[in-house]
């Protein structure tokens, strides 16, 4: 058994930034959100292009993917990592005025995305997308992030550094790796730059990037989320912390080799794709190492889901968590692959991961979070959260549900052919056949972004009286080996 040591010396902590991150975390969510439910509107009737370039699918749906991917859970990471490092360390952020700047540098970053995105400024590389005058700040905010972040570390009181830190800082380092690596490019004017590198290295940059950015912005942040969020609000240790720890290395260290599975049938080396392959199969033992430890942590408290729908959150997270974890490797497997890529599949298998996992494991961690930084008992209606919970967890399930049916429909209909070696169907006809699921994905989505508006009310309310604690005691959790 071991334990952090656990002090009761008053500590004042700078929750001023957390606040901020956790209220523009529900403002980006419904904004990146909203767009997704218009883009999903779009594929089933497409005249809600209204035939305009900047309301064109092509431009709004980078604009989705950033505003969900890094607005959205951009500041619900901003928010938890300034939290939890400074209850776990004992101390305040190592800099207001830095912790602020990161704060209205992100917002900056995203604003800035928000405008030349619709204009179709765009590098086309998928998920780094932002012109290089927006990519240098949001290097700039990054590193500020990382000086905020491992300063506060640096300053702890307990000699020990909880998991979900260590988690947040890997996160935190392999990003900014991530962004400066793969945005690297030779500017030709203020909106227009050519990357620096070239054919199959170009793209296996980027998907060296692209899943990074899922293993470490979309994974290993929100595992970090995970490490503190579950076992507080189950009000358990985390089930094994030595589980915590070999599921770390084991997960940064694999997670880096797995990008080719992006490339499979292309022009990189065929031994890079199947290095792809394998080490995304091998992935799947630390993923569910993870998840594991996650769910065990309720052990001898699963009595509390029946009334607590946070705890539910977080839980059914872990379990899309799993399922995408468990689909991915699947999906990486060169015939498997052969089937799903190009089709929808690929996108139940990215929303299962991002409406599933990272965005319930937010929403869980924010309904904890923001009494606590408003000084409330708990938030204004436990029944919406309730609410909230069923209409995430119906949204999730229609929105994937009929991804895998249409996915895989396409993917069999595209390779049928007749004994004379003709196509059995034109593509028209599979696009056809696809639009019963883009309406069903619509309403999930239409769901799942009503679910947010609730959440919405539910803070208002809870946050509109004002705002008492500043000071708390400090704690940590206490973990056992
Ligand atoms: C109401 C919720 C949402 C709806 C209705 C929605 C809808 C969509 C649609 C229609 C697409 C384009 C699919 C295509 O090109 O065929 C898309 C792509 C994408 N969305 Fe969402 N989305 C939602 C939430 C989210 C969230 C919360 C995240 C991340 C945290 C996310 C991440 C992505 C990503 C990464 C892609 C690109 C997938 C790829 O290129 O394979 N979405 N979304
Ligand atoms: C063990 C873990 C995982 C593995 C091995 C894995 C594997 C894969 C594979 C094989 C693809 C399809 C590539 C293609 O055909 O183009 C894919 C796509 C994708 N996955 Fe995963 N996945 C994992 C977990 C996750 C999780 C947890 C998330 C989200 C939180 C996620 C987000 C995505 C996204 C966004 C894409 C689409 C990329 C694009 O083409 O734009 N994955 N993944």
């Amino acid at each position: 058994m071991a334990t952090d040591a656990i002090e009761t010396l008053p500590v004042t902590y700078n929750y001023k930034v957390v606040r901020q991150f956790a209220i523009m975390t529900v403002v980006w969510g419904i904004v990146g959100m909203g767009i997704g439910v218009w883009i999903a509107a779009q594929l089933a009737w497409p005249a809600l292009n209204f035939d305009l370039p900047w309301t064109s699918f092509g431009r709004l749906r980078p604009l989705h993917t950033n505003a969900v991917i890094f607005a959205f859970g951009g500041s619900a990471l901003f928010a938890t990592s300034y939290y939890v490092v400074q209850r776990t360390c004992q101390a305040r952020l190592v800099s207001d005025g830095l912790a602020s700047f990161t704060f209205w540098g992100w917002q900056a970053v995203i604003v800035a995305a928000a405008i030349t995105l619709p204009m179709g400024l765009t590098t086309s590389k998928e998920y780094a997308e932002l012109e290089w005058p927006i990519d240098i700040l949001l290097a700039i905010v990054w590193i500020v992030y990382a000086v905020v972040f491992f300063g506060t570390i640096m300053k702890r009181q307990v000699e020990h550094i909880y998991v979900a830190n260590w988690f947040f800082g890997a996160f935190i380092v392999t990003v900014t790796i991530l962004h400066l690596v793969n945005s690297a490019a030779l500017p030709v004017s203020m909106t227009k730059s050519y990357s620096a590198y070239a054919g199959a290295v170009d793209a296996m940059v980027q998907w060296w990037y692209g899943h990074n950015a899922v293993g470490f912005f979309l994974t290993a942040g929100f595992l970090g989320m995970m490490y503190y969020f579950v076992p507080k609000q189950a009000e358990r240790p985390v089930y094994s912390y030595r589980l915590s720890i070999v599921h770390f290395w084991a997960l940064i260290s694999i997670y880096i080799w797995a990008g080719p599975h992006h490339l499979h049938y292309t022009a990189l080396p065929d031994w890079a794709q199947s290095l792809g392959m394998v080490m995304s199969l091998i992935l799947l033992a630390p993923s569910w190492g993870g998840m594991i430890n996650g769910i065990m942590t309720l052990s001898g408290a699963w009595d509390k889901l029946k009334d607590d729908p946070i705890l539910r959150f977080l839980v059914v997270s872990l379990s899309f968590y799993g399922m995408s974890t468990f689909e991915g490797p699947m999906m990486a497997i060169k015939t498997v692959n052969s089937l799903s890529h190009y089709t929808d599949w690929t996108i139940g298998h990215v929303h299962s991961g991002a409406l599933g996992w990272v965005a319930m494991i937010s929403i869980g961690s924010l309904y904890h979070l923001i009494p606590k930084l408003f000084g409330k008992e708990q938030m204004h209606s436990v029944a919406l959260i309730n609410l909230h919970f069923w209409m995430s967890t119906i949204g999730t399930v229609l929105y994937i549900a009929s991804m895998w049916v249409n996915g895989i429909m396409q993917g069999l209909m595209w390779r049928a052919y007749n004994e004379d070696g003709t196509l059995t169907y034109t593509f028209i006809e599979s696009l056809v056949a696809s639009h019963p699921g883009y309406v069903v994905r619509m309403i999930g989505g239409l769901i799942f972004f009503s679910g947010m508006l609730v959440m919405a009310y539910n803070v208002w309310m809870t946050t509109r009286r004002d705002i008492s604690v500043t000071i708390e005691k400090s704690e940590a959790v206490v973990a056992t080996v």
